[in-house]
């Protein structure tokens, strides 16, 4: 058994995690592993570094990925400089060439939806063997329950919450959180619910300014003087404008979400002259140690992918389905996994009280 394996997209905490267990479940059947450097980019390349006992040992608990990643690249767009001219190629077949000559059998791809519809897309063009792990600290990849990096990632932000509650109490403050996820609002409804938040807002469920107040002066009269809010980065205005940070200009577009906690507080502080507080969480949440959770999960993704190669198996994504582990083909894994606003743990926070600002 000759495998690749790669790590594509943002970081998250527990890619080394996946790394050492396939390296660790490959090697233990008489295999031999290669880790490409910095994603598809690395693979196009030629970059890549031989994986044994020695090379992941220890890497359990740290974060980022040995690796290398990126989440800037397509390699069926791949940006080259001709002549001095910026141009964009299809790079599979390069990528068919260098999996060729290190003779693998398959490659291990360890990313998110953007990389497992890249990894689809090479598979179906070149016939490489691809098995898929799905991570991202968004949790809003379909087709799993859930995805390694988001239990980590929503403890760092319940802490955060934990920390805020001290001051909004001193202060007698509304303090918000704003918190990552993308178009998805997984993280700030349990880091909410976990960190005692009064309010989630979360793009799948609208608000109005007026519901969040109303919250906030129903604590007060309660003599409650001070309310935390989380809020996802996704969350747009009540007219629906999206609040963004940035946008990084490549072959596409990409968009990158972060403000929305700046507007509310300012908007919440005029209206209601409550004083209002936001703190914007950020790339804490992706770095650091995978938690217990994930390094046990981390654990069983690769060694599940280990796994399905020897069965033959292959453009799958390793997941877990109602609590199973499994793997689902990687053409069923399109579009993006929302909350259900009618969900069970939707329905859980409400019958504590917590207010998605709905009124
Ligand atoms: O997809 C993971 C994620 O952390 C999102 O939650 C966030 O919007 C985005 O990546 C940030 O990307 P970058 O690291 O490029 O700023």
């Amino acid at each position: 058994m000759r495998i690749g394996v790669l790590t594509g997209g943002g970081d998250c905490p527990g890619l080394n995690a996946v790394i050492r267990a396939v390296t660790r479940a490959a090697i233990s059947k008489g295999g031999q592993v290669f880790g490409f450097k910095d994603g598809f980019k690395g693979m196009i390349e030629n970059r890549y570094i031989a994986l044994d006992h020695d090379s992941v040992s220890g890497i359990l608990i740290r974060g980022g990925t040995i690796l290398g990643t990126t989440n800037r690249d397509n390699p069926m767009r791949f940006e080259q400089i001709v002549n001095g001219q910026k141009i964009y190629c299809d790079m599979s077949e390069v990528i068919k060439k260098n999996y060729d000559s290190l003779g693998l059998e398959a490659l291990v791809v360890i990313g998110g939806d953007g990389t497992m519809r890249m990894s689809k897309e090479i598979a179906e063009k070149t016939g490489i063997n691809i098995v898929g792990v799905p991570k991202t600290i968004d949790n809003d990849i379909v087709g799993t329950d859930i995805t390694f990096g988001f239990s980590s990632a929503v403890d760092i932000a319940a802490q955060a919450l934990d920390r805020l509650h001290s001051t909004a109490e001193s202060h007698h403050r509304v303090m918000l959180l704003e918190v990552m996820g993308r178009d998805a609002g997984w993280i700030a409804l349990h880091a909410g619910i976990a960190g005692g938040a009064d309010i989630i807002l979360i793009p799948e469920i609208p608000y109005t300014i007026e519901g969040i107040i109303k919250t906030v002066t129903d604590r007060i009269k309660r003599d409650k003087h001070f309310s935390l809010i989380i809020v996802a980065e996704g969350v747009k205005t009540p007219e629906g404008k999206a609040i963004i940070k940035d946008i990084l200009k490549t072959d596409i577009d990409l968009v990158k979400l972060g403000g929305i906690s700046n507007y509310l507080a300012r908007t919440i502080e005029n209206e209601s002259k409550i004083e209002c507080r936001a703190t914007i969480l950020g790339h804490l949440q992706r770095g650091g140690s995978p938690n217990s959770f994930d390094r046990v999960y981390c654990t069983q993704l690769g060694v599940k992918a280990v796994q399905l190669i020897e069965e033959g198996k292959f453009q799958e994504m390793v997941a877990m389905v109602n609590g199973s582990l499994t793997s689902v083909p990687l053409s069923e894994v399109k579009g993006v996994k929302l909350v259900d606003p009618e969900g069970p743990l939707v329905q859980t926070a409400r019958q504590i009280g917590i207010s998605f600002g709905d009124g």
